[in-house]
């Protein structure tokens, strides 16, 4: 039987001010894959239990690395660079996770059996050859149907430096390169368009490895020296603000409302929603801010915005907000004015087609948008926008952030709607629908 949530009510009022969002997805990814390269037991706690990092725990364990989850702690007990067991025949399953896909290749690239990388239908739609292509020149050889999972890695060279261009603005691609560096003799030269920068924050503050970045005028220059060995770390994860965003919009697109995220990272390079939406009237705080291993971490206060303008969004702001253009254009929908984002492509290259999505979502609310040059989109917004129709959101390949901004609207702006794959949510955000109800939500699933 399809699993469907319906919702017919409009949230109103919150029953509670103070509240925690899922930890971060990246750094949860992150420490899963590292912790298994440092010399010794490594403990998290915070850790997202979310199914894109259950899968990376599962990989990581079919490669003899003993993992133990209890309650929200995570234990890796890492055995080196080197200390993986490679069996023959052996298939990883990312899931849904591009991020899991590409960097397991990375910490695969000295593998001299062949391993085989695929996922869900979803993921097998996703562009490998990204990552493919930088880890090729390292020495690595792939089996690939064009770029497509299911791919198999494997290495019978020694592996050599290189230097890459990573000019999509892909922190997956940037971070693949830094991963396999770590495992090869020499200085790997990265020169890369701005991306959360998790990877290198972790590299210098946490696993303590000389790491050179310099911050040139378009690009970041990044040096890698391979081989050396880490000690074992702990790592508390901080709140993750793609999550914490779903709440932000509905409180700004509701009335009468406020409301404190605890203990989110707030990283400069995550933070492009923020931006975003303050230049667009919202009054977005941060309060109590703290440095945590090079993370900036810090409450988020929101209120329901008085009234909302249109933004014509520079580019740049793209990359720090890569996550969250849903949302964005979910506020872009009440807002006076006429809104225009470009240089979407990146958008068609998630879980599901976004930028479709975007359009689709719009006009399912009856909000005129249109197609303009450069993969961008122009959202005639409307502060009166109240909805009163039946909405039904089926077919998204089950993308976790397609089913939240879909609540989200439901809760904000009213409507009856039906959103089918109603476990989606639980790739990123398991306690999504649980804060909602806890806040007051009336959700039936
Ligand atoms: C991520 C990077 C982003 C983002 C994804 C997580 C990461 O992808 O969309 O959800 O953890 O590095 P790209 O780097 O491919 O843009």
């Amino acid at each position: 039987m399809k699993k469907i949530i319906s919702i017919q009510n409009k949230l109103y009022y919150y029953k509670k001010k103070y509240i925690k969002v899922d930890g971060d997805k990246s750094l949860s990814i992150r420490f899963i894959l590292l912790s298994s390269l440092s010399k010794g037991k490594c403990i998290a706690t915070n850790i997202l239990k979310s199914e894109d990092v259950i899968g990376a725990i599962e990989c990581i364990k079919k490669l003899g690395i003993k993992i133990e989850l209890k309650n929200n702690k995570c234990k890796v007990f890492g055995k080196g660079l080197f200390g993986y067991s490679y069996r023959k025949n052996l298939i990883l399953n990312a899931g849904n996770s591009g991020t899991t896909a590409r960097l397991l290749f990375s910490i695969l690239i000295d593998s001299k059996k062949k391993i085989k990388i695929t996922g869900d239908k979803s993921l097998k739609k996703r562009d490998m050859n990204r990552v493919i292509k930088p880890l090729s020149k390292f020495g690595a050889k792939f089996e690939d149907n064009a770029g497509k999972l299911p791919v198999s890695i494997s290495c019978s060279k020694e592996l050599k430096p290189i230097t890459y261009l990573e000019s999509l603005g892909s922190a997956q691609c940037k971070s693949a390169v830094m991963i396999a560096a770590l495992k090869t003799f020499g200085n790997t030269t990265i020169k890369s368009l701005p991306s959360r920068n998790h990877t290198e924050l972790m590299f210098k503050n946490v696993l303590k490895l000389p790491i050179v970045i310099k911050k040139r005028k378009k690009y970041e220059l990044i040096k890698i020296k391979g081989l050396n060995e880490f000690e074992p770390f702990n790592y508390e994860i901080p709140g993750d603000i793609s999550s914490a965003s779903f709440l932000i919009v509905l409180t700004l697109l509701s009335k009468n409302k406020s409301l404190v995220i605890k203990n989110v990272n707030i990283n400069p390079s995550r933070i492009g929603i923020i931006k975003i939406l303050n230049s667009m009237g919202a009054k977005i705080k941060f309060v109590n801010k703290k440095k945590y291993k090079g993370e900036l971490i810090a409450d988020i206060l929101v209120k329901s915005a008085k009234k909302l303008k249109s933004i014509n969004l520079d580019p740049k702001l793209n990359s720090s907000a890569i996550d969250e253009f849903l949302l964005i254009f979910l506020v872009a929908s009440k807002s006076s004015g006429i809104s225009k984002f470009k240089n979407l492509k990146e958008l068609n290259k998630k879980e599901s087609k976004r930028l479709d999505w975007g359009f689709k979502i719009l006009n399912l609310i009856g909000v005129k948008v249109k197609k303009i040059s450069n993969h961008g989109i122009k959202i005639y917004g409307n502060p009166k926008l109240d909805l009163n129709k039946t909405y039904v959101i089926k077919n998204y390949l089950k993308d976790h952030r397609v089913l939240m901004v879909s609540v989200i609207a439901a809760l904000a702006l009213g409507g009856k709607w039906k959103i089918h794959d109603s476990n989606s949510y639980k790739t990123s955000f398991p306690n999504f629908l649980k804060i909602l109800k806890n806040l007051g939500a009336k959700i039936n699933e």
